[in-house]
């Protein structure tokens, strides 16, 4: 399963990249008005920023809503580094979007998806990741985990080959529940990701070894 980091935060890219286990990051809109980055040119040149830290794919996502501005403003995204990827949500104007973006060899994550028909038609269109939202399922008390098992079934039944990008993630155990799951990817704040080399035999374990190695 791959890891991809969800934020904008260059020093937490950086953190995650040294940890030697980071394959790509993913942003959004939110996330970059979190690092309080304004106007096109800075927006850009922070994708590009993301780029020259992560050896993976970074996932960019276009602000309209209508198609035309859709493949404008992705193929200015793309054109920006070839490992970027244009995100796109799952309304109608996007889902053709993904296609045109497929037809020309552009990878596309579609976003905002919360449901396993969205995922079947993300795929039918192309897209190269599909992204459900599993923490913001968790919170209106649907199990976000059930849509990534659907999802699963439903790719591995036709072999779809869009990768299933599991997002939203809150916690440690959303990762260790996705790689049960055989979601493709997760992407994941910095916190969940160190979270997961946590355990307190470890350090009490190693509290012993290190007081041992001393008598
Ligand atoms: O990047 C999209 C997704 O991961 C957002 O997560 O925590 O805002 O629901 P969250």
């Amino acid at each position: 399963m791959k890891f991809f980091i969800d934020t904008a935060n260059l020093a937490q890219i950086k953190e995650a990249q040294d940890l030697g286990v980071l394959d790509g990051v993913t942003t959004n809109p939110s996330l970059m008005a979190k690092e309080g980055i304004k106007g096109q040119d800075n927006i850009m040149k922070h994708y590009v920023d993301i780029c020259n830290i992560t050896t993976g794919d970074v996932s960019a996502e276009v602000i309209a809503t209508d198609f035309d501005g859709m493949v404008r403003e992705g193929e200015m995204l793309a054109d920006l580094h070839p490992r970027i990827v244009v995100k796109i949500p799952m309304i109608r104007e996007g889902l053709k979007a993904i296609k045109y973006f497929s037809d020309k060899g552009i990878k596309t994550n579609c976003t905002l998806v919360f449901s396993a028909g969205q995922a079947l038609l993300a795929a039918k269109a192309g897209a190269s990741y599909v992204s459900p939202f599993v923490g913001r399922l968790d919170d209106i008390s649907q199990d976000g985990m059930d849509l990534i098992d659907d999802i699963r079934t439903i790719y591995d039944n036709y072999g779809y080959e869009t990768e299933i990008l599991a997002a939203s993630i809150r916690h440690p155990l959303h990762i260790v529940q996705c790689a049960k799951l055989a979601a493709d990817v997760i992407t994941a704040p910095l916190s969940a990701i160190i979270a997961l080399l946590n355990h307190p035999l470890t350090d009490k374990g190693l509290a012993q070894f290190l007081a041992d190695a001393k008598k």
